[in-house]
C-alpha cells in the first residue's frame, strides 16, 4: 500500500469518535452473563440507547397491546442477548453516522447487508451448535465497517471503487486495492483495534475474505461470518429466491467449517436457507431502529 495513504487512513480512524463507554460495558456484559437488572442499569445511562430499546420493545414486531414504558420492562421482555446485540448495533451505527450533508455510500444497503450477515452468523452458529452466539452476531454486524472508513477517507475514490467493481465485474475488495491501495478488511481491523474490542472482532474483519489465513483461535468465528456473508449476499436482498447450495459448498469458509465441524456436512442447505426467511422480520426490525 502507498505509505502516504496508510497514514492518512489511520488518521481518519483517529478522528472517529471513541467507542462509547456504554458499548464497552455491554460487550463486557455479553461475556459475563450479566443479570437483567444490571443490564437495565447500563442501558439507562445512555438516553438515546434507552429510547431505541423502548422503540424496539414497542414496535409492531412484538405486537403488544400495552405500551412498554420502562427499560426494566423492555429488558425483561426482550431478553439479555437480544437487547445487548440491539444496543451494540445502535451504537456502532451512530458512531459511524456521517455528519449531515456529507455524501456517502448507500448506508441503508450497507447496514442491511451487515445486519443480515450478523443475524445469519448467529443462526448458523446455533444450527451447528457452536458456542459463539454472544459475540458472533456483533462480529457479523461489523465485519465490513472498513468500507465506511474508506468512504469517509475519500468518498470520490470510493465511488470509483464501486463503479470499477461493477463495471469490470471484480470484487469490491479487489477494486479497493486497485483504486485506493488499501482494502476494507484491513482498515476495519484497524478501527476495531482502536476501539479495543476483543480480538475476535478485528480478526473476523481482517480475514473474512481470506478465511484460510485466519489464526487457529479465530478460525471458527471467521469461517462462520465469512459463510454468512456469502449467504447474505445471495439472500439478503431477495428473500424467497433460489440459492445454489453447490456454490456455497465450494467456498473456503464451508470447507474449513466442514473440517473443524463435521456437523456442517449434514446441514440441509435448502432447509437451512428456507428457515432464514423467518429472520427477515428480525432484520427489518433492527434495520428500522439503527437507521433512525
Ligand atoms: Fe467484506
Ligand atoms: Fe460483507
Amino acid at each position: 500500500m502507498m505509505e502516504d495513504f496508510e497514514s492518512k487512513i489511520k488518521q481518519t480512524i483517529e478522528y472517529l469518535p471513541p467507542i462509547p463507554s456504554v458499548m464497552a460495558e455491554l460487550i463486557q456484559a455479553l461475556n459475563d452473563d450479566i443479570d437483567l437488572n444490571d443490564l437495565g442499569k447500563i442501558i439507562s445511562k445512555d438516553p438515546s440507547m434507552s429510547m431505541n430499546v423502548l422503540k424496539v420493545a414497542n414496535s409492531a414486531f412484538y405486537g403488544l397491546r400495552n405500551k412498554v414504558a420502562t427499560i426494566e420492562h423492555a429488558v425483561r421482555m426482550l431478553g439479555t442477548r437480544e437487547i445487548t446485540s440491539l444496543c451494540i448495533a445502535c451504537s456502532a451505527c451512530s458512531i459511524l453516522r456521517p455528519s449531515s450533508r456529507q455524501p456517502t455510500i448507500d448506508l441503508i444497503m450497507f447496514w442491511r447487508h451487515s445486519v443480515a450477515t450478523g443475524v445469519f452468523s448467529k443462526l448458523l452458529s446455533s444450527e451447528l451448535n457452536i458456542g459463539l452466539l454472544n459475540n458472533i452476531y456483533l462480529a457479523g454486524l461489523i465485519h465490513d465497517v472498513g468500507k465506511i472508513v474508506l468512504d469517509r477517507f475519500a468518498h470520490d475514490m470510493y465511488t470509483d471503487v464501486l463503479r470499477l467493481a461493477r463495471g469490470q465485474n471484480i470484487s469490491v475488495l479487489e477494486a479497493e486495492k486497485r483504486v485506493i491501495g488499501a482494502s476494507h478488511d484491513m482498515v476495519g481491523a484497524w478501527l476495531m483495534e482502536k476501539w479495543q474490542l476483543p480480538i475476535i472482532f478485528s480478526q473476523v474483519a481482517m480475514y473474512h475474505h481470506q478465511t484460510y489465513k485466519a489464526p487457529d483461535e479465530c478460525l471458527i468465528a471467521v469461517s462462520i461470518v465469512s459463510f454468512a456473508n456469502h449467504i447474505s449476499k445471495l439472500k439478503s436482498f431477495c428473500f424467497g429466491g433460489e440459492i445454489d447450495g453447490t456454490t456455497l459448498r465450494e467456498t473456503d469458509a464451508f470447507k474449513i467449517l466442514e473440517r473443524i465441524n463435521p456437523g456442517v456436512r449434514g446441514l440441509d442447505f435448502l432447509d437451512f436457507i428456507e428457515s432464514l426467511n423467518g429472520a427477515r422480520e428480525e432484520i427489518v426490525n433492527i434495520e428500522r431502529v439503527i437507521n433512525v
